[in-house]
């Protein structure tokens, strides 16, 4: 281990630590329980991120993409997991990007009603996001994320080892997250070398879940929500479902709209919206939307985002920080739509 900082999230007795650097994943077995006599790894084809648990253990490879996000992975894997003779006093270990994660971490919390979860997230976006904050959840075929549990790792080792085989686009993908926490921090992270950018990132999401677990959201405390920075026109631009854009790719385009917005209704000057985009341009990320976008399209299915409490419902940038603004006029929001530029 060259370079290590562990970031403590602070939630009582369900505190855990994360550990990020260059082979903190040699740290496995000392951060299991000592109870544990089986150890679960899931994880997908293609990752080879090996992890030894120092106990019995078997790996259980789940498939990949959102459609493996699903009710029916969870049965296959509590069923393997049963016909192994995994107990309620034994763990899993998930290696893996969100999807992993996010899978084993809910399948975790339901098996013989919640088995201790280390996580070992291996895309960038898992280390600064996904893996953090115990949110865990499946897809159903109406909507994503609609069945899922609170229910936080034990552990969370954050392995920059892991990051030298995930794929550019990845990558990019999550430094689109990244670029969020820029906003939520007053620190330069850009300059900063990775593991303590990374370090960064967990120790805001952290505190923001350590303040708000469950996301109790008024008007008045944002909470977790400002989590969401960038995300309402990101989550428009998915649900809609035609452009190519990774989730990071559309987080990024979000938070250039997302200053733009704040500008026209007079929050912040420009340039703060500059800096949005000098963010979002330093780490390659798209700041404009695809050129086929159908804007009325975007303002009705922002208008419906689930975070939305009161109309049109926004993170914004303003003179007291970044928090939830509701109520925006949909007039703004389009005319903002219109003024940020299409992709050529
Ligand atoms: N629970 C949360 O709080 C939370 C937060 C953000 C996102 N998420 C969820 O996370 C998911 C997205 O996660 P993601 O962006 O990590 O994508 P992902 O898990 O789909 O991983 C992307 C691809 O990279 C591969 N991969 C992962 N690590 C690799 C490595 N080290 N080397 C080579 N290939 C590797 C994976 O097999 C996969 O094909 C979404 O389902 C989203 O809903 C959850
Ligand atoms: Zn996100």
């Amino acid at each position: 281990v060259t370079e290590e900082v562990t970031v403590e999230v602070r939630l009582g007795d369900r505190a855990y630590p994360v550990l990020v650097g260059s082979g903190v994943r040699a740290r496995l077995a000392a951060l299991l329980d000592p109870a544990a006599r089986r150890v679960a790894v899931v994880t997908q084809a293609g990752i080879g991120f090996d992890v030894d648990p120092g106990r019995e253990h078997k790996v259980f490879t789940i498939g990949h993409g959102e459609a493996t996000k699903s009710l029916g992975t969870v049965e296959d894997l509590c069923r393997a997991w049963s016909r192994w003779g995994l107990t309620r006093a034994d763990q899993v270990v998930a290696v893996g990007g969100g999807v992993v994660t996010d899978t084993a971490g809910f399948a975790a919390a339901v098996y013989h009603r919640g088995l201790g979860v280390v996580h070992v997230p291996t895309t960038l976006l898992g280390m600064v996001d996904a893996a953090i904050g115990g949110k865990t959840a499946v897809n159903l075929p109406e909507g994503k994320n609609l069945v899922g549990a609170f229910w936080q790792p034990t552990a969370v080792l954050c392995d920059t080892d892991a990051l030298a085989t995930l794929p550019e686009r990845e990558r990019r993908s999550g430094l689109g997250e990244m670029a969020k926490y820029h906003f939520l921090t007053g620190e330069d992270l850009a300059s900063q070398p990775l593991v303590p950018r990374i370090a960064a990132c967990v120790r805001i999401k952290a505190d923001v879940v350590a303040a708000d677990e469950r996301e109790n959201v008024t008007t008045d405390v944002a909470g977790r929500a400002i989590l969401n920075y960038g995300h309402t026109l990101a989550h428009a631009l998915e649900t809609a479902g035609r452009y190519d854009l990774r989730h990071g790719e559309a987080v990024a385009i979000g938070l250039v709209y997302a200053a733009e917005l704040a500008a026209d209704l007079g929050r912040i000057d420009s340039a703060r919206v500059g800096e949005h985009r000098r963010v979002v341009g330093e780490y390659e990320l798209p700041s404009a939307l695809p050129p086929d976008v159908d804007p009325a399209e975007l303002v009705t299915l922002m208008s419906r985002d689930k975070k939305a409490l009161n109309g049109l419902t926004f993170v914004l940038d303003g003179p007291d920080g970044i928090e939830v603004v509701t109520g925006v006029d949909p007039a703004a929001a389009r005319r903002v739509l219109d003024r940020i530029g299409r992709a050529p």
